[in-house]
């Protein structure tokens, strides 16, 4: 490991202007604003309408607000990183239609597929680049369109996802700021849980395979429920002992927007109080990707140098970690 750290020195979001409400699902499903409110957090999502415009949209608009608040040359980013299960198609890569768009013209680009894991996965990978020495700008994008992959008349899935797309971008540092410590895991045994089945080359679209609805996102709620409450709440107390961390010297949770049942049960665990948790699960529901970079979007302003920040995730693979962040900058 060198003494190079890879700070987050600028953070870019976006999300649709469409607000699918409560109100307006539960005249598309058997479902109850009262029901969605106590079972999840969620009031209200976003949804990126309109023909043949893909997650791709959520990341361009995301990258060019962080082009435009951090006021970056584009063609000075090494590396754009893109963390989605949503992609606009199985290939190119999202990464490169993005980078592309924004102008980082000598980027190298890829996308990244670790579900709602997606961008802590990313942020870290991007952070290994940069502490290597090899580059100096690193762009990690998390964003999904999630309505893309729901089944509006699923009542146990469509109520929780909605669409966005928040940024980061990396830079070198000496001073101890930056990403800290880490632990990732990941275990295939989860895919039972949680997927969508068809789509890929095991199952490749056909009649039956649209008939069957398999290329919607398949949930069994209350297993994932468990693995998320025990997984995230765990790694993160773990991340915070070995870096000693006490709860009174972690500034904010930034937990991953699946439920806030599940939000609350790793902020009791870590013995963070519900001020210094970060959310925004009422405005946006569960963006996959895009949850953990939109809450430091939200945030931003509250953040002070030298905060430090406990990151969790868990999602479909399954896949979980925690990431410990001191933060770099004040705005
Ligand atoms: O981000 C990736 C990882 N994903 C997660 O972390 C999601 C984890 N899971 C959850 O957040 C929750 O399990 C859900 C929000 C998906 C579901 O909440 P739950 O408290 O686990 O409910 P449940 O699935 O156990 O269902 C309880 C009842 C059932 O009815 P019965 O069988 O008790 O009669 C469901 O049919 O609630 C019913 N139900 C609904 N009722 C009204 C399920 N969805 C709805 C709905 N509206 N939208």
């Amino acid at each position: 490991m060198t003494n190079i750290r890879a700070a987050i020195t600028g953070v870019g979001g976006y999300v649709p202007d469409y607000i699918l409400t409560n109100q307006e699902l539960e005249t598309m499903v058997d479902t109850s604003d009262e029901w969605i409110t106590s079972r999840t957090g969620i009031k209200e999502r976003r949804i990126l309408k309109g023909e043949g415009r893909g997650v791709s949209v959520l990341g361009i608009e995301a990258v060019k607000d962080l082009i435009a608040k951090t006021k970056i040359d584009p063609k000075e980013i090494d590396l754009v990183i893109f963390a989605t299960v949503t992609a606009d198609m199985t290939f190119p890569a999202t990464a490169n239609l993005v980078a592309t768009a924004v102008g980082a013209t000598n980027a190298f680009s890829f996308d990244m597929s670790a579900a709602c894991s997606g961008f802590i996965f990313a942020l870290t990978t991007g952070a290994s680049y940069i502490q290597s020495g090899m580059y100096k700008k690193v762009v990690v994008i998390g964003g999904d369109k999630m309505s893309a992959i729901m089944d509006y008349t699923d009542r146990t899935t469509c109520i929780i996802f909605g669409d966005g797309a928040g940024c980061v971008l990396l830079e070198p540092a000496t001073e101890d700021v930056g990403v800290i410590d880490y632990i990732l895991k990941s275990d295939g045994s989860g895919e039972s849980y949680l997927h969508m089945k068809a789509g890929g080359s095991r199952y490749p679209a056909s009649l039956e395979t649209i008939n069957a609805r398999h290329h919607f996102v398949y949930q069994e709620g209350a297993a994932v429920f468990k693995f998320a409450v025990t997984h995230m709440a765990e790694v993160s107390a773990q991340l915070a002992e070995r870096n000693h961390l006490k709860a009174d010297d972690i500034a904010w949770l930034v937990p991953h927007q699946a439920n806030k049942r599940i939000i609350d049960a790793t902020a009791q665990r870590v013995g963070i109080t519900e001020d210094k948790v970060m959310m925004n699960i009422e405005r946006y529901g569960n963006t996959t990707g895009g949850t953990i970079p939109l809450l430091l979007w939200d945030y931003e302003k509250k953040l002070k140098k030298g905060d430090n920040l406990i990151i969790s995730a868990f999602g479909g693979g399954f896949t979980w970690g925690a990431v410990y962040v001191k933060w770099a900058y004040n705005s």
